[in-house]
């Protein structure tokens, strides 16, 4: 039987919140906890991809550590799959050059991150231009079978499909192996303002955040005015996609049931989410959280991982250069 590896990437352009977690963090643990012999789960933190303006600059090196330590402390199983940072692997931009050579710019024109990025008047970089192909040669460098992305990447995903099958044909190798999209189409977290979840309006929920601040968002989510007896339609509340979000099923069940029968207000179901907050972000994986994030501390764990997936990579840069003849 052949191995399936399972690969994704998660950016390093802030911090991390409730709506990472559910989205993407809580997926990848799920996916890491199958049996290594039948899967290989490749996770790492894509600190290239955050470059993609000056103002970005600062951004990886705030926030890599943060990343890769937030998925070892709620307990990422880094002895059975792999955990790593992408430019700790050099040979991925080598595959970028080589992959970049067989496409049309037209075919990025067309790709809607970046003519977004125009209509925004966002500025638009080589590396903005580029990020499709940065992209894909993640994906190629280990040979990926299945990628795990939100439904904002399936463009992305498509057309490392499409330049996979290209450099294929036109070296006639089979170099690669096409792979296939995963799509999560979890609902995207609102803020707890209820307006989009995002730094710049302060109404995250952020990972890892000190107490009194987890505390204070908590409280500060908003809903309506429903008195403590009413019965509430919990798709209708706020403070449920919050529970769903931290993944319990037994916490979100039980809040459902409390919110239609009424006598449970607002307050109570926001006393029961700071419960279920703290019973995933214990003082133990704070503890941990805190630790992991020295880069003496995470060199050490992930050095192990980190010769594995570069022994791949370099396998594969040598299969490009052989297609190419180099
Ligand atoms: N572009 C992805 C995002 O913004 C992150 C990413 C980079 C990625 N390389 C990847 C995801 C490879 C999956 C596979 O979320």
């Amino acid at each position: 039987m052949t191995i399936q590896r399972i690969l994704t990437g998660i950016q390093a352009t802030g911090e991390l919140h409730l709506g990472n977690y559910a989205g993407a963090i809580l997926p990848i643990l799920e996916f890491a906890k199958a049996n290594p012999d039948e899967q290989e789960v490749f996770v790492f933190c894509a600190d290239w991809h955050g470059l993609t303006n000056k103002d970005k600059f600062e951004k990886p090196g705030l926030y890599r550590n943060k990343v890769l330590a937030c998925l070892l402390a709620l307990g990422y199983p880094v002895d059975k799959h792999v955990l790593y940072t992408q430019s700790s692997i050099p040979e991925i931009l080598e595959m970028v050059w080589y992959l970049s050579s067989s496409i049309h710019v037209g075919i990025l024109e067309r790709n809607v991150t970046y003519k977004d990025a125009l209509q925004n008047n966002k500025l638009p970089t080589v590396a903005l231009f580029n990020y499709p192909i940065l992209m894909a040669c993640d994906i190629l460098a280990v040979k990926a079978n299945m990628v795990p992305v939100g439904k904002d990447q399936s463009q992305h995903l498509e057309l490392c499909a499409d330049f996979a099958k290209s450099f294929n044909h036109m070296t006639q190798t089979e170099c690669f192996p096409i792979p296939k999209a995963y799509l999560q189409d979890n609902p995207v977290l609102p803020g707890n303002d209820g307006r989009k979840m995002s730094k710049s309006y302060g109404n995250t929920l952020e990972l890892f955040a000190d107490l009194k601040t987890v505390q204070k968002q908590i409280k500060a989510i908003k809903t309506d005015s429903k008195s403590r007896e009413e019965p509430k339609d919990p798709s209708d509340c706020l403070v449920y996609q919050y529970m769903q979000a931290l993944g319990n099923q037994e916490s979100t069940a039980y809040m459902a049931d409390k919110l239609r029968q009424g006598n449970y207000g607002y307050g109570d179901a926001k006393a029961d989410l700071w419960q279920a907050y703290n019973a995933v972000f214990t003082p133990e994986k704070y503890a941990l959280y805190a630790e992991l994030q020295q880069d003496s501390v995470l060199t050490d764990m992930l050095a192990e991982p980190l010769e594995k997936v570069r022994s791949i990579v370099v396998e594969t840069t040598q299969h490009m250069r052989q297609a190419l003849k180099f």
